[in-house]
Formats: C-alpha cells, sequence, structure tokens
C-alpha cells in the first residue's frame, strides 16, 4: 500500500516530467490530475484550513500554522517583520517551513497591500496611486509598474498582492477614487489587462505574484460614494460599466478577486451568490481563488458566504476559530456541500500550482538588492511625468526657465514625500513625514533650477520679491472609508483647505506669476483657485519620485496626461448619489474626461 505522500510525489513526477514539451491542455489535464491527487488525501479539517487566511501577529501563534492547517498569511498595518527586506524574508520563511513540514506540506500563500508599489515597505520604489497611471493612459507603463512592483513584493517575502483594484468611482466623495484607474470602463478594462500581467508575468517566474481584481463588485458606485454602502446601479447599468475590467481580468488569467464591503440593493457582495458564482465563476469562467475582504466571515453570513462562492476567508481579528469551526459545522450538518469545500480547496491549490510554489516554496535572496534601485525608480519617475495633467497654462507660464532669477516654492506638500504619497504609504493611512529613498517637489524644483529658489512653508515668509510662486496645495493621506467625504466618518472636503486657499491668495497680484500643483487623491472643486492662478496642475498621488515633477515644469518632458475623470465645477455637482461622470452629462463639468493641455511646440 503506498503512503499517502508518495502517491502524491509520483503524481508530481508524472506532471513535471510531462509539462516539458506538451501542448497546454495536457499540461492543465496533468495540473488537473496533481490537484485532484492531493486534494484526495485532504482532511475536512486541512482542507478548512487552506481555506483559512490570518496574519502573522496577532491571529495566530507560529505552532498554529500546522495545529490550524493555515493555507494564508496576510501582512497588514502593526506587524512589520523590522526594517530590512532581509529579516522580512526571513520571518516568512519561517513561516512557510512550518507548513512544508505538515503532513501533506502544502505551501502558504503570503499577501500583501501593495497597491502602488511594495508600499508596506519603507524604501521600497512607490508608483503613482492608480487615479494617476489612469491619467498616463499608458498600458506598457503600467505593466512595467506591475512588474516592479510584484518583484519587490517577491523581495520582501509574498507572492500575492491585492491589486489592482477595477473600481468604476461613481463619486469624488468616495474616499477610494485614487485607488481606481478611472471613471471610464473601457481605458479601466485596458490598464486592468496590463497591471495583471504586469504583476502574474508566467506565475511560475520567482519574480512574479498573484495579483487580484478588487472589489467586487459596486465598491466605487455606492449611492454618495459611501465606503461600504448599498450600490443601487441596475443590472444594466452594472452590466455595462462594472463588469468589463472584471472579465478584461478574467481574460488576463487574474489569480484572485477579491468580494467587496458594499451591497447591492441592500444584499452583502460577499454573499451574493448569483454575482460571484453565476455570473464571475460558471458565465465567465473565473478559475482562481474569490477572497473575502476585512473579517468577511462574520460581518457578511458566515457559511452562507461559502456557499455564495468565496474560496478564502481573511479570517483576522478574532474570526479565526469561528470560521473553523462555523465551517465545519456547516459540513458536517450538510448545510455546506463538500463539493462546494472541494471547489474552494481545488482553486486555492490551482494558483499555488500555477506559482511554483511546491517546487520554489521561498522568495529568492538575490531579488533583496533590486528594492528601490535606479532603474525601478525612474521608472516610477517616467509615470510621474506621464501623470500631470495641465488644466491652465495662461500665456505660456510654464514651462518654467531654468534661468529664472528666483523661484519661491510654497506649502507643506512641496516638502514631503509622505504626503505627496497619499495612504497605503510606509502605513496603512500613509505618512506624514519624508520616507527612505523619495524625493520631494521641492528636490526636484531645485535639481532643475539655476536660479534662486526659496521654500516658504505656510506662505509667512512672503517672498513677493520670486519671479514665480509655486504653490503646492491639496489633501493629507487617507484610505478607505477615512477619505469618505460628508458621510461623518472623514473630515475630508470636496475642495482646498482654508489655510491652502490663504497661501494661493497671500501670493495673487504680490508676483507676476502663479503656479498651482494640486496633490489629491480625487478631482477636487477648486474654480476659484484655478481662476486664480496662471497655470494649474493636476499631480495626482505621486508616490516617492516627486522630483519627476519639476522635470515637466520646467520643460525636459512635455505634459501628456488627460484627466481619467471628469472635473466638477460646483459643491452641487458632487452632492447627488453620483458625481460627473463622461456617461451621463446631467452634470456639466468644469472640464471633461479626457482632457489636458500641452506645451506649444
Ligand atoms: C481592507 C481593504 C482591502 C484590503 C484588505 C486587506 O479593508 O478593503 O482593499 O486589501 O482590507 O488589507
Amino acid at each position: 500500500m503506498k503512503s499517502n505522500a508518495s502517491i502524491f510525489m509520483l503524481s508530481q513526477l508524472t506532471y513535471r516530467s510531462a509539462e516539458k514539451s506538451v501542448p497546454p491542455h495536457a499540461v492543465t489535464i496533468a495540473l488537473e490530475a496533481k490537484i485532484d491527487a492531493l486534494v484526495s488525501l485532504m482532511t475536512l479539517e486541512e482542507k478548512i484550513g487552506q481555506m483559512t487566511q490570518v496574519r502573522h501577529f496577532d491571529d495566530i501563534k507560529p505552532k498554529d500554522i500546522k495545529n490550524k492547517h493555515i493555507g494564508s498569511v496576510i501582512h497588514t498595518q502593526g506587524g512589520k517583520p523590522g526594517t530590512s527586506a532581509k529579516k522580512w524574508q526571513k520571518l516568512f520563511k519561517s513561516l512557510q517551513k512550518k507548513a512544508l513540514k505538515t503532513r501533506l506540506g502544502i505551501p502558504l500563500l503570503f499577501g500583501v497591500d501593495a497597491i502602488h508599489g511594495q508600499n508596506t515597505f519603507e524604501g521600497a520604489t512607490i508608483f503613482p496611486h492608480n487615479i494617476g497611471m489612469g491619467a498616463t493612459r499608458n498600458p506598457s507603463l503600467v505593466e512595467a509598474a506591475g512588474k516592479i512592483t510584484a518583484l519587490e513584493a517577491q523581495a520582501t517575502g509574498f507572492n500575492w498582492v491585492f491589486s489592482p483594484c477595477v473600481a468604476i468611482p461613481y463619486n469624488e466623495k468616495w474616499g477610494r477614487v485614487y485607488e481606481a484607474f478611472s471613471e471610464n470602463t473601457n481605458l479601466t478594462s485596458e490598464l486592468t489587462t496590463a497591471s495583471i500581467k504586469g504583476h502574474q508575468g508566467t506565475l511560475s517566474d520567482p519574480t512574479t505574484v498573484l495579483a487580484t481584481a478588487k472589489h467586487f463588485i459596486g465598491d466605487g458606485a455606492t449611492d454618495f460614494g459611501i465606503e461600504g454602502g448599498d450600490c443601487t446601479l441596475s443590472t444594466k447599468e452594472l452590466n455595462q460599466h462594472l463588469l468589463p475590467p472584471y472579465q478584461a481580468a478574467v481574460a488576463a488569467g487574474v489569480g484572485s478577486v477579491m468580494a467587496s464591503f458594499n451591497t447591492l440593493s441592500k444584499k452583502p457582495m460577499h454573499a451574493h451568490k448569483q454575482l460571484i458564482t453565476d455570473t464571475l465563476k460558471n458565465d465567465m469562467g473565473f478559475d482562481g481563488i474569490v477572497l473575502t475582504d476585512w473579517k468577511g466571515y462574520s460581518r457578511f453570513g458566515e457559511n452562507k458566504i461559502i456557499n455564495a462562492g468565496v474560496d478564502m476567508v481573511m479570517a483576522v481579528d478574532g474570526d479565526l476559530d469561528d470560521f473553523q469551526n462555523g465551517l465545519k459545522a456547516g459540513v458536517e450538518s450538510g448545510k455546506v456541500s463538500i463539493d462546494r469545500i472541494d471547489d474552494a480547496v481545488r482553486r486555492i491549490l490551482r494558483q499555488k500550482f500555477r506559482l511554483n510554489l511546491f517546487d520554489n516554496p521561498y522568495a529568492l535572496k538575490s531579488l533583496r538588492k533590486q528594492i528601490g534601485s535606479p532603474q525601478h525608480r525612474a521608472i516610477a519617475k517616467q509615470a510621474v511625468r506621464e501623470s500631470l495633467v495641465l488644466l491652465k497654462n495662461k500665456k505660456q507660464t510654464l514651462p518654467i526657465s531654468k534661468i529664472t532669477s528666483k523661484i519661491v516654492v510654497v506649502g507643506e506638500h512641496a516638502n514631503n514625500t509622505g504626503l505627496q504619497s497619499g495612504g497605503w504609504t510606509v502605513n496603512w493611512q500613509g505618512t506624514k513625514e519624508n520616507y527612505k529613498g523619495a524625493t520631494s517637489i521641492l528636490d526636484g524644483i531645485r535639481k532643475q533650477s539655476e536660479g534662486t529658489v526659496v521654500y516658504d512653508k505656510d506662505a509667512s515668509a512672503q517672498h513677493f520679491d520670486a519671479d514665480i510662486a509655486i504653490i503646492v496645495v491639496g489633501e493629507t493621506p487617507y484610505a478607505e472609508f477615512f477619505g469618505d467625504i460628508g458621510n461623518g466618518k472623514g473630515t475630508y472636503k470636496l475642495n482646498l483647505s482654508k489655510q491652502h486657499k490663504e497661501y494661493i491668495k497671500t501670493y495673487k497680484n504680490k508676483v507676476k506669476k502663479i503656479v498651482v500643483l494640486l496633490i489629491s487623491g480625487r478631482p477636487l472643486v477648486t474654480t476659484t483657485q484655478i481662476n486664480l492662478s496662471d497655470a494649474f496642475v493636476a499631480a495626482w498621488l505621486p508616490g516617492s519620485e516627486g522630483d519627476g515633477i519639476a522635470e515637466v515644469l520646467f520643460g525636459e518632458s512635455n505634459f501628456v496626461g488627460k484627466l481619467p475623470h471628469s472635473w466638477p465645477k460646483f459643491i452641487k455637482d458632487c452632492q447627488k448619489k453620483y458625481g460627473p461622470n463622461n456617461w451621463n452629462n446631467s452634470i456639466k463639468p468644469l472640464f471633461p474626461y479626457g482632457f489636458g493641455l500641452q506645451y506649444k511646440n
């Protein structure tokens, strides 16, 4: 009688020897045979364990990897394994070793919110947030960013990132507009494909990771832009505007889809069997992992979400035992079929085999030296340049001459790389400090100018003898519901703060030319400020390479960015269920989707 392990090893051998020179369908057959062989050996506890994702801190002790048959580990705010990539890889390698020592030795998936670079690791290359990547309209640049993010995620021990967010934001009041590419469905679908291709590559390559299309579905289209609110779109609208990016993601072979916090006409998306199983899995042929969002089991119906088609549960923050015991009881009582469990486990194992984790379970040490490399930062700086959108340029105020005698740079956002990067940077809610490896907007201006450059942090120094004032204003970092406007949780507004409006008023009519740079995660109502300025640039959330902005301001590169969102004219434009957008011109924007000026040659 062959032991379980030897049966499994035999299936591995047949698969590996076969995969070299046989057509794809035979590789698939061999892969599915391997999955079948492994599933047939698993106990119910081991299967439920594979469906379990936990934080490497707070949720488990290291012995739980074995005792609770854990299938995936997530890294989030609070659990930094140290400051060096070596320490990060060491921690996850120690957990992986524990998984490989279990009865069947199924390797772990390690997941992280690397949504604009490996942004949880200080020193990584940080790209413009997706709204800026949307403004570039450059799929090859988005693919390159995905590739670099994947490599730097592997370099810190991860093989799965929870990116890209493929939402279609309907209202600027939503606190996550910047995580998505655009209000335009076609552009979002195109950049989704590029992002997944960049992150996943062939998947078996040790520099690639599993990508995640999120949040399925309707996250950006809730009434009044409330995070986790109710989306009341018709099925027709949902199919026309929200579903195509997921169709693109599935066609690109995305390894996972994350369920969304919002409800759809009052039904929790996590428990929406028709959309998760019937539409996403059966109609669209998605064969990857449907993952819950944070603590999704206890928040959205427990075993109902498994029966709806969820395959893996973020069993965090006290949910672990309730999930594992609750699902076991569900199967034993017949309320959850073993076929549903086996389908979930097969999907999880399929991605682990595709990632080649059984042969290469550990991240490569050699990748660590590439974190934040000049080559990676050069690509990120190109993204910064191409993301900038020129909204006004009266009398060719821009480009600024390098020999301008005196330039005053105003505002705290000009000299703070944390403020220029937005949420999900170093910390979940971002940082208000400079961080390792990043360059500020002021750094870039100083590098470009051959004249005098002075800095006036809060417009109190009043350098009225300057030839030009570059005034940098905008939003402080936020993530998720903290960035919502008007629902009582956040403190953000649709227009600039009084202080930032004062910066512009202080220098208006005192200095010949005023250039305003807006650092924001969304279009803001800035009609007055645009009228007061000679030139106005939407710079979004540029990330670590802030010096790329000056290369365009001084004319080394031309503006190429185009608005990924319609730009509101009045506050009331965003007070309805939805803001101005390019498929419903019931609200006339100040600038339409796709607007963007360039230098006259
Ligand atoms: C958060 C977000 C999701 C993220 C997850 C893990 O609540 O909604 O985008 O990937 O939890 O941090």
